[in-house]
């Protein structure tokens, strides 16, 4: 291996950061030797911290409407085709509970930018989890709000917030969403949450349309200064009713390559095997917690509205079978040596 490629591994596994065109260099001159090593550093790194527990996080997807128009998004509102629902404020509690029965700890609600859903309805459906579950976390993945409203939800009991800066240059930001949605507006949402004492999330795409090592040094570069408690990267998957349909695909290698340094990053990192993971790759999320990932999020939606949260094409864990998610998971974790534990799974803090 080249010199230039052990100097910056050891650089990034000691201190913890790189300079940009460092970054970009150790992306472009990845090979299968490079990844092994990457990947037994960020799997040392993640165990001395976490041993070999993976948390879950009980997806509850309650709403695929949406006002936002992103080119690569399948719920986009320009989708006349997307069969749209909105669960009510019981059927989500209910869902809560019975993930709570199969052992989740954490419940992510996520949800297109849906305006029915007003801090008002909100704090009532988050509290009333709360109340019935005071040893759980709520993660809201809800998108763009303004500061007042994301503090009513904390102040309600939402603890995280997980919300993808889909890419850290402006102009590539520029390409991937209309002219009405901004990359400063997204990066002062991150703040605000932070600010707010959420524990905050953000992340992006592997393979979209329009990145380049570059733009992927950027996203590292921010991860780096951000210091976000979680990271969700999964491949750009086309829908085929969306503009960006003819794109190519992310590629499970690179996703894998990318969690490994962003684990290296940040040691303590809570960093998801994504469900775009294991679409793109039979086994993709097995291999995404063996390259340094530490978290599964499978879903906990109804059923009947899984097939409908369609954000890119065929999508795993939306059919019949998909019920028992929570088992599917079990076996495949321990098929590679990892345990899924019933714990919120809070970050570790301390000295990495
Ligand atoms: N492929 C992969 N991920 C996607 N997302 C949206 N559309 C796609 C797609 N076609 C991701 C975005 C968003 C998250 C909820 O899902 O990064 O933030
Ligand atoms: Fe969903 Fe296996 S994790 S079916």
């Amino acid at each position: 291996m080249e010199e230039k490629i052990k100097f910056l591994i050891d650089k990034l596994n000691n201190k913890h950061s790189l300079e940009q065109e460092e970054y970009k260099y150790l992306i472009e001159s990845r090979s299968e030797e490079v990844a092994d090593m990457l990947r037994t550093l960020a799997v040392q790194a993640r165990k001395e911290i976490y041993g070999n527990s993976v948390y879950i996080r009980g997806l509850i997807e309650f709403s695929n409407i949406c006002k936002n128009d992103c080119y690569y998004c399948g719920i986009r509102r320009g989708n006349k085709t997307c069969d749209r629902y909105r669960l009510t404020k019981e059927e989500i509690i209910e869902t809560a509970d019975e993930g709570y029965n199969l052992g989740f700890r954490t419940f992510v609600l996520q949800s297109g930018e849906d305006s029915y859903f007003t801090d008002d309805i909100l704090v009532n459906i988050i509290s009333s989890i709360k109340q019935n579950h005071p040893d759980c976390a709520i993660t809201l993945s809800i998108g763009e709000r303004d500061k007042e409203s994301y503090k009513k939800l904390f102040d309600a009991g939402a603890d995280r917030f997980l919300l993808r800066h889909e890419t850290a240059d402006k102009k590539h930001y520029e390409k991937l969403h209309p002219k009405e949605m901004s990359f400063e507006h997204r990066v002062q949402n991150l703040k605000d949450l932070k600010e707010i004492g959420y524990q905050v999330g953000c992340g992006f795409m592997v393979g979209s349309p329009y990145q380049s090592p570059e733009t992927i040094a950027k996203d590292l570069k921010f991860i780096e200064e951000f210091s976000p408690k979680m990271c969700g990267i999964g491949p750009f998957i086309p829908h085929k009713a969306t503009p960006f349909k003819n794109h190519t695909s992310g590629t499970a290698e690179l996703t894998c390559y990318l969690l490994s340094i962003i684990r290296l990053i940040k040691p303590n990192i809570l960093l998801p095997a994504t469900t775009a993971l294991g679409t793109i790759k039979e086994g993709g999320r097995e291999q995404g917690i063996l390259s340094g990932a530490n978290v599964v999020m499978p879903n906990l939606s109804p059923v009947a509205v899984r097939k409908k949260y369609d954000l890119y094409d065929n999508k795993i864990c939306t059919g019949e079978e998909s019920a028992q998610c929570r088992s599917c998971l079990d076996k495949r974790i321990e098929s590679i040596g990892y345990k899924i534990v019933i714990d919120r799974g809070d970050i570790k803090e301390g000295k990495f």
